[in-house]
């Protein structure tokens, strides 16, 4: 059994989209010191903007103090450029879902973090971390997934994924960050598309754009059923447009890109409306309207 490690006190986020928001949110509502890489002004000030509005929300739902909220916002800091994360002990990817964009912030992230002990984890819901990891060089041993559930602030789940080549001490200290310091409820998965939850969670959502699609029954009878019937917090359609659909999409690719199996291929539906932006919540409009 390794020596207990030092808590980790600075985090980095790559991307600041729903899941990196969270992220960075649930980081800094820990006490710890944020920094949040976001292309440009613009992205930021949405980053910056999700993040203050998640918070609000939990200080008018009771579970945080104001006093709370502000400080763990002062926590969070914007950045342009990778650049600003060499003195980082842990750095969290959460990009687009696309092997490409993720591998070249791993690449990235090699040669900008600067301690040889600090833990590069991805957000991906399905890219095997062991690409992630070989794209990081010498790093490979310090990473692993870290993958998160929307709404993060919400949902306890962690998935702690190593790859092949993961240390077990980067294991460890990766399960101790996401319990002890954030207070989650981690599972350690394993390194295959879709991991655990999504490699069940996926397909239940694609038969259920199927579902409709093939004008089986309506969006709104589907999830009822789901609601009602299984005590589910929300139906599949619903929970399609607040995942993203071009996350579904992408995780969805991956999935039926490694077993080639029918039940994890994209229906027709959901990629047409990923080439309109028909995104879901995030873009107004998904399987759903939210105008
Ligand atoms: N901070 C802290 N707590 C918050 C919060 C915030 N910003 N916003 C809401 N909450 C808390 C509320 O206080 C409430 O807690 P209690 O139950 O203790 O009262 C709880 O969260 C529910 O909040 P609301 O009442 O505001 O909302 P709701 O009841 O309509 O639930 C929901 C909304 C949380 C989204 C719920 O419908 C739900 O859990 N849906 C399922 C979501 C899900 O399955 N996510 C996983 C997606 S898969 C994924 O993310 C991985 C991937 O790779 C694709």
């Amino acid at each position: 059994m390794s020596a207990v490690a030092a808590p980790i006190e600075r985090v980095g986020v790559v991307g600041g989209g729903i899941m990196g928001c969270g992220i960075a949110e649930v980081c800094a509502r820990a006490g710890l010191d944020v920094i949040l890489v976001e292309v440009d002004s613009a992205a930021a000030d949405l980053a910056e903007q999700r993040i203050r509005a998640s918070l609000e929300r939990g200080v008018s739902r009771g579970k945080l103090e104001p006093d709370a909220a502000r400080e763990a916002l002062e926590l969070c800091r914007f950045e342009p450029d990778a650049g600003a994360l060499g003195d980082r002990e842990l750095v969290i990817e959460a990009v687009v879902e696309n092997r490409e964009a993720k591998l070249g912030v791993f690449e990235l992230l090699s040669k900008t973090v600067e301690s040889g002990s600090a833990i590069l984890a991805s957000n991906t819901s399905s890219i095997p971390i062991v690409e992630l990891a070989a794209a990081a060089g010498e790093r490979a041993p310090n990473v692993l997934g870290l993958h998160f559930f929307n709404p993060v602030p919400v949902l306890a789940l962690v998935e702690v994924i190593p790859s092949l080549l993961t240390e077990p001490d980067v294991i460890e200290r990766a399960q101790a960050f996401a319990e002890g310091q954030l207070e989650k409820d981690p599972i350690v998965a394993p390194d295959r598309a879709g991991f655990t939850v999504n490699a069940l969670l996926i397909p239940y959502l694609l038969s259920a754009i199927r579902m409709f699609e093939q004008g089986l029954a309506s969006a709104e009878d589907i999830d009822k059923g789901m609601v009602k019937g299984c005590a589910h917090p929300m139906g599949p359609l619903a929970l399609a447009d607040l995942i993203g659909l071009d996350t579904v999409l992408g995780v969805s690719e991956s999935l039926y890109r490694e077993h080639r199996e029918q039940l994890f291929a994209p229906p027709p539906l959901l990629q047409r409306l990923v080439a309109a932006n028909l995104l879901g919540r995030k873009t107004g409009r998904g399987l759903y309207s939210y105008q």
